[in-house]
């Protein structure tokens, strides 16, 4: 398994990408923060050894190195889901990788269902905690010591350092910026109303398909990391109306310069 990683990692040291800090994850309808890096070198995913191989679609990804506030930053546009197929260790190969390249923040952004009915269509939720509902996990197995331990802690999952500053980045910007409890489901089907009551009783603000995964196997490198979802849909279990992949992606379309704004300014500090 190490070599992979370390084929891998030098591959894309070969292909200049050497030194980047902060590592970036553009969730679905969320590309627009690639139109703020200087770009160094793009590489679809497909032309990288060990990344998963695209099996779906519509998630032709790149990975993109160049630099925003003159920090250099490694962004996934796109990312690998669980309802594509792909096993929990594909799903976080290259979040490990960015790891191994030196990234030492990583910024995670995501379109996500509003369970929390105090949320509206198009605002923005820090994720402060998550219910990791995902039937899979992926520590699951032999435990990589290279990498971190085999029960990593949990206590602080999303960074108060960049947490903190997320915040005082959204008042300084008046955008509004909601916190809560993420709930990651496999999907690919939206939820029930029975399920949307479950999970909003369970304690969820939002649901989603995704960054969970992500997010553990940062911590178990002791990576901080932070996610930022852009609520795409009012998930009202007593007044649920069809939502399409057109409404969701309209809804992260409209929220998403605040996305960008927000992560901008925290590149920026970092
Ligand atoms: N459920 C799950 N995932 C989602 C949703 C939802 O309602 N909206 C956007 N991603």
């Amino acid at each position: 398994m190490m070599d992979q990683f370390n084929e891998t990692v030098n591959f894309l040291k070969a292909e200049g990408i050497d030194a980047p800090a902060i590592g970036i994850v553009l969730g679905t309808g969320l590309g627009g923060l690639v139109s703020e890096i200087d770009i160094i070198k793009e590489i679809d995913y497909d032309k990288i050894p060990h990344f998963p191989v695209s099996t779906v679609e519509s998630h032709h990804g790149k990975l993109i190195y160049g630099t925003i506030a003159n920090k250099k930053v490694l962004v996934m546009q796109g990312r690998f889901h669980y309802y594509e197929g792909y096993n929990m260790q594909e799903i976080t190969f290259p979040i490990r990788v960015m790891k191994l390249l030196g990234v030492q923040n990583l910024l995670i952004s995501n379109a996500a269902g509003a369970v929390n009915l105090a949320f509206q269509k198009s605002s923005l939720m820090l994720i402060t905690d998550h219910i990791n509902l995902y039937p899979a996990n992926p520590l699951i197995g032999k435990n990589l010591d290279n990498f971190g331990p085999r029960f990593p802690d949990m206590s602080e999952p999303y960074s108060n350092v960049l947490n903190d500053k997320l915040r005082a980045i959204a008042k300084e910007k008046d955008i509004q910026l909601h916190e809560g409890v993420y709930v990651p489901v496999t999907g690919p089907n939206l939820e029930t109303r029975a399920e949307y009551r479950m999970i909003r009783m369970l304690g969820g603000d939002a649901v989603g398909m995704s960054t969970v995964p992500e997010v553990i196997v940062a911590n178990h490198m002791s990576l901080p990391c932070c996610a930022i979802s852009v609520l795409t849909d009012e998930c009202d279990p007593d007044n649920l109306k069809p939502v399409g992949l057109d409404e969701i992606l309209a809804a992260a379309a409209i929220a998403e310069p605040q996305l960008t704004a927000m992560y901008t300014a925290l590149i920026g500090q970092l």
